[in-house]
């Protein structure tokens, strides 16, 4: 991190975070915060589910929601992104306040509730976008309607032909019952009409599923089993976490999802256990609490194929996608592998 960008955060970490949230994206958009392009040498350029990825590291979903700032972000040294969530229709989210920074546990609360602009503008930005790298789009559904099962096939259909891949999130915590539609027979259902959904698109996209880390085993195992059987193209694990343990800072008691460090190690044991059940038959991407190249290098052994951050970023600013992508590389190097596949998975058992 430079001094500008230390500056810069210093100043952010004044304002209310959903205000600073806001600023970062402005300032994004304006062409105020200085990227590096794309990172890429031949041990970090890999496949995802078919796509071809510069580097393993992915921007989260929960960032650009609105896909306000899909350009810069494609220049920021991430081999992919992950816009949104989008609702068929425009909300408002959750009252506020309804973020919270936990500094001292470098970590976040949020309970946004699907805050977005709805699924017709987020499509229509993103078909304005030419993508330096893979674009996906985050699938939500709106708090009031009568079949959210369906929402997700909905903003598929409106916005599918503009992104790369997309992403079904029956994950958040901070949608009333959202993450019942994790279970067996309504993720069945739900999954079925999402890819007859993806199959009559003229150009078909590869479709991941986004699972919270707070599934018991066998509820672990019935998702495995859904995800093979659909068949999906990939898992991401985990989204956000309801756990509060060992953490010191006073927001810690608010309601909503956590992420950054408290969650790396259950999302990396979510992660490791889901890489047991699938024996690699489905790619997985590691996602929760990376901040270092150790971290996602971590991910990758447990069992990612690639990996997505936010929350680090939060207190480390963007420079830090370029240090975890020229560290995991140096990392690589040093243990032997030829490239990310070779060391995936190969470090699993740690975690089980
Ligand atoms: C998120 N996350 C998220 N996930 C998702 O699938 N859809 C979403 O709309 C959002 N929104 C969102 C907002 C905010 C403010 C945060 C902090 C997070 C979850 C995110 O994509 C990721 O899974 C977790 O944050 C864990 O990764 P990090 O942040 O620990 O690297």
């Amino acid at each position: 991190m430079n001094l500008v960008e230390r500056a810069g955060l210093r100043l952010l970490h004044r304002l209310d975070p959903e205000r600073a949230h806001a600023l970062s994206i402005r300032a994004l958009a304006m062409g105020l915060v200085p990227l590096c392009g794309p990172v890429s040498t031949p041990r970090l350029a890999t496949r995802l589910a078919g796509l071809a990825l510069p580097n393993p590291i992915g921007l989260a979903a929960g960032y650009d929601k609105n896909a306000e700032v899909v350009g810069p972000l494609t220049r920021a040294g991430f081999g992919f992104v992950e816009v949104g969530a989008a609702t068929p229709l425009a909300q408002p989210g959750n009252p506020g306040p309804r973020l919270f920074r936990l500094g001292e546990d470098a970590a976040v609360i949020n309970r946004l509730g699907f805050n977005n602009h709805g699924a017709d503008t987020i499509a229509r930005r993103l078909a304005s976008v030419s993508r330096a790298v893979p674009v996906g789009l985050n699938l939500g559904a709106n708090k009031t309607s009568d079949d959210r099962a369906a929402d997700f096939a909905r903003v598929l259909a409106t916005a599918g032909p503009h992104v790369d891949f997309a992403t079904v999130n029956v994950s958040s915590p901070n949608t009333e019952r959202l993450r019942d539609l994790q279970g067996k027979a309504a993720l069945s259902t739900l999954l079925a009409g999402v890819l007859a959904t993806r199959d009559a698109l003229a150009r078909p996209i590869p479709v991941f599923l986004k699972i919270a880390p707070d599934l018991t085993e066998s509820e672990l195992a019935d998702v495995a089993e859904v995800a093979l059987a659909a068949p999906l193209d990939a898992v991401i694990a985990t989204n956000t976490t309801l756990d509060r343990d060992g953490l010191l800072s006073r927001h810690r008691g608010e309601a909503g999802g956590l992420s950054g460090t408290p969650l790396f190690a259950k999302s990396t044991r979510t992660l490791a256990r889901l890489s047991v059940l699938t024996e690699g038959r489905l790619p997985l991407i590691g996602t929760g609490g990376i901040a270092s190249a150790e971290d996602a290098y971590q991910k990758i052994r447990a069992g990612a194929t690639a990996v997505q951050l936010y929350t680090a970023m939060v207190y480390r600013g963007l420079s830090l996608v370029h240090e975890i992508a020229t560290g995991l590389d140096a990392l690589l190097a040093r243990d032997g592998f030829a490239n990310v596949a070779e060391a995936t998975g190969t470090g699993r058992e740690g975690w089980l």
